[in-house]
């Protein structure tokens, strides 16, 4: 059964409490959360803090996506503040080997992202320390993007080299395209427009589960 990962990027601001709980009512399994340095990417969004209230208010498991150039200096903080997840970029200059097994000596399941440039092949010598693999299926920093079909090829060379971890993707997800991708074995469904400007979350999640 595939896991729903609603997007909270997607979220009213303003009323994040009741859009967080609207999604968790719906049938979530995980909570995205974006995380935006505005050098990795050209955008900015939440802080540790945000992750630290809704670890506070909800028991719903926290997907903290590490969009920073430099994770290594604030992964203590994300497993502090809460994350179940805690997934970082092939793309950054610091020590992946390291950041996954420190990450994990925390007790958080480690994720490894690559963006639509980036070969599955460079991040493969790095799959056993992962306990997730996050393909990028737009660039990395706006919701509301096209979902890019290409990369499909990433989820079938991961479960080709038997990658018994979760295959997430993120970006472009909606309900025109989670029936396919879902016979292609992925685990782990993130969804931000497609759910929160849904007329019915709820049925949407209901039919992806069934898939
Ligand atoms: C994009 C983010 C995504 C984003 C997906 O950089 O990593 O998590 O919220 O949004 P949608 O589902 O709207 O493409
Ligand atoms: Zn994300």
């Amino acid at each position: 059964m595939i896991k729903i990962a609603p997007s909270i990027l997607a979220a009213d601001m303003l009323n994040m409490g009741a859009d967080v709980q609207r999604m968790i009512d719906a049938g979530a399994d995980l909570l995205h959360v974006d995380i935006m340095d505005a050098h990795f990417v050209p955008n900015l969004s939440y802080s540790p803090a945000l992750v630290k209230a809704l670890h506070s208010r909800f028991e719903i498991p926290l997907d903290v996506h590490l969009m920073m150039d430099n994770p290594e200096k604030y992964a203590d903080v994300f497993c502090d503040a809460g994350a179940a997840y805690l997934t970082v970029h092939a793309e950054i200059p610091a020590d992946k080997a390291e950041l996954l097994r420190r990450i994990r000596a925390r007790g958080v399941k480690a994720g490894l992202s690559v963006k639509p440039g980036t070969p599955v092949e460079e991040i493969r010598q790095l799959l056993p320390l992962c306990d997730m693999v996050l393909i990028m299926t737009v660039e990395p920093g706006f919701g509301g993007q096209k979902f890019q079909s290409a990369m499909v090829d990433k989820l079938d060379k991961l479960k080709a080299w038997g990658y018994e971890g979760l295959v997430e993707m993120d970006g472009g997800l909606g309900m025109g395209n989670i029936a396919m991708l879902a016979q292609h074995g992925l685990d782990v469904a993130v969804m931000g427009t497609a759910l929160y400007r849904s007329e019915d979350p709820e049925k949407d999640m209901r039919w992806i589960h069934s898939l």
